[in-house]
């Protein structure tokens, strides 16, 4: 098992997980993090932290899509330990329908 950053989390990307992870396990997109599953010893601390709620157990059901992502691109974004400022913006996303059409596939600038 393994927890799971939704799509909940772009481009409001408020870094407040990563500070919690005691494995430092995310990863940093250009406006949102994942969790590396293989790495997350899913202690659930980073739970919730999230202001937003983008961050779910593996075991809710419909999550595989998000899970696939997750896996894919921890392996090629930079590892993020450290908060930064969130999107300026980011009030304007918290709960916005159809978010997953303004991910990017870019890498962030990581620590
Ligand atoms: Fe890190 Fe624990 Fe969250 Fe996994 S569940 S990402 S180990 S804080
Ligand atoms: Fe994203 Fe929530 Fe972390 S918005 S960056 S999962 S605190």
């Amino acid at each position: 098992m393994t927890y799971v950053v939704t799509d909940a989390c772009i481009r409001c990307k408020l870094m407040d997980c990563v500070e919690v992870c005691p494995v430092d396990c995310f990863y940093e997109g250009e406006n949102m993090l994942v969790i590396h599953p293989d790495e997350c010893i899913d202690c659930g601390v980073c739970e919730p932290e999230c202001p937003v709620d983008a961050i779910k157990p593996d075991t809710v059901p419909g999550l595989e899509k998000w899970l696939a992502l997750n896996a894919e691109y921890a392996k090629i974004w930079p590892n993020i330990t450290i908060k930064r400022e969130p999107p300026a913006d980011w009030k304007e996303w918290d709960g916005k329908p159809g978010k997953e059409a303004e991910f990017s596939p870019k890498p962030g600038q990581g620590d």
